[in-house]
């Protein structure tokens, strides 16, 4: 007798991220036959490259409504070679963000046991972060245009938007985690000596908000001194947060720090709940390797853990995240891990040890 059965919404998108999709879902539907006293209840939206080049669209009419209604949304990734980048994105991903109200995105990262970082010196415990990346305005705010360019010198605009109000709520957040995590510890990261209004409102923002934080250790970083960091002295980081744009960028450096891109987790939060989350995986279909059965799929499974922890189911969350630790230190991996394992094989592997677990 099920307590609670969780409405999911999957869109699992392009290339791996339906092979990756179909194997967190596999996963989720794992967890919760094992636990017990929850169930999930899974909509599969068909929204892909595939599905807007017969139709012309991605999300149909009424679709970012209908999501709504859902508990959580999980998505695999969008994004490929027939389409335009730029439409794909906006077609489909920042659409769901922007209606959503999923103002912050969380990339933890850590390397997994059994895995290793590129930097010969980082040993699994050494790299332990999580990046909170401003979700919702900055460079992807979609602000700018193209004129002149019938006159044969086009005129091209992207204006980063910052407000207030955008601002305080993620640096809020960013706080927040910081203080929930045992370092209790922020870097705060802008560019804000050759960026002078928005970046430099970011600064100030930071100042004013850590007011009310003076339990967490804070300081500030220029992205470009970040780079460096992160790489020279990964262990002086805890919680990061930065813009748009510069939360992009350095959580896939993060990303490859860890190990691979294939392992790493991301949360799209609206954290007043009004809307559903959305979980997905950080890197995209990867057309290189679509088709072939070799996709890593931890970094879905984390996200998976992410989505139950969110909506509520601590103990499962934590589970799953423990049997994925187990099966990497077992040494059960993809090609970009080093191993040979399949999609498959690692999905079993995992189903096979959330049992063991339960
Ligand atoms: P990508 O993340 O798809 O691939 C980069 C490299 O990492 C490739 O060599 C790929 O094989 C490898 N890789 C990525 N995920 C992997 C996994 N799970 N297991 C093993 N190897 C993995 O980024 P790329 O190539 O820049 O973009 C491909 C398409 O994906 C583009 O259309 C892009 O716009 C889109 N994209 C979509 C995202 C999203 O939906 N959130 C995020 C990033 C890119
Ligand atoms: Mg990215």
């Amino acid at each position: 007798n099920v307590a609670k059965t969780y409405q999911i919404a999957t869109i699992p998108g392009d290339g791996i991220g339906v092979e990756i999709t179909n194997a967190a879902a596999k996963v989720l539907q794992t967890l919760a036959s094992n636990a017990k006293h929850f169930d999930f209840d899974f909509s599969n939206f068909d929204w892909s490259s595939k599905t807007y080049l017969e139709r012309g669209y991605y999300i149909p009419p009424g679709g970012l409504d209908e999501l709504k209604a859902f508990d959580a949304i999980f998505f695999g990734a969008v994004g490929w070679p027939d389409v335009p980048d730029h439409i794909s994105l906006w077609g489909l991903m920042l659409p769901l963000r922007n209606a959503l109200c999923q103002y912050v995105n969380v990339r933890p990262t850590r390397i997994l046991p059994g895995t290793s970082s590129p930097l010969s010196a980082c040993k699994s415990g050494d790299l332990d972060w999580v990046i909170i990346r401003e979700n919702s305005e900055g460079e992807y705010a979609g602000h700018g245009g193209e004129t002149h360019t019938h006159f044969g010198n086009a005129v091209a605009t992207d204006t980063s938007i910052y407000t207030q109000a955008g601002i305080e709520r993620v640096m809020h957040f960013a706080f927040e985690t910081a203080r929930s995590r045992p370092r209790k510890k922020l870097t705060m990261v802008t560019k804000s000596n050759a960026q002078r209004h928005g970046m430099v409102l970011w600064d100030r923002i930071f100042h004013q908000v850590r007011k009310s934080y003076m339990d967490v250790d804070a300081d500030t970083m220029l992205v470009d001194a970040m780079t460096v960091r992160m790489v020279l002295k990964p262990k002086s980081l805890d919680t990061i947060v930065a813009t748009n744009l510069h939360g992009d960028i350095l959580s896939d450096l993060a990303a490859a720090l860890s190990g691979s891109i294939g392992t790493a987790p991301s949360s799209n939060l609206d954290p007043t709940r009004n809307n559903p989350s959305m979980f997905e995986p950080i890197h995209g279909s990867a057309p290189d390797i679509a088709g072939k059965g070799i996709a890593n799929p931890i970094g879905a499974f984390w996200s998976a853990a992410e989505l139950v922890s969110w909506i509520g189911e601590k103990d499962a969350s934590a589970k799953l995240m423990k049997a994925i630790e187990n099966i990497t230190s077992q040494g059960v991996k993809t090609a970009d891990l080093g191993g040979t394992d399949s999609t498959v094989k690692v999905t079993d592997a995992l189903c096979a040890e959330i049992k063991r677990l339960y």
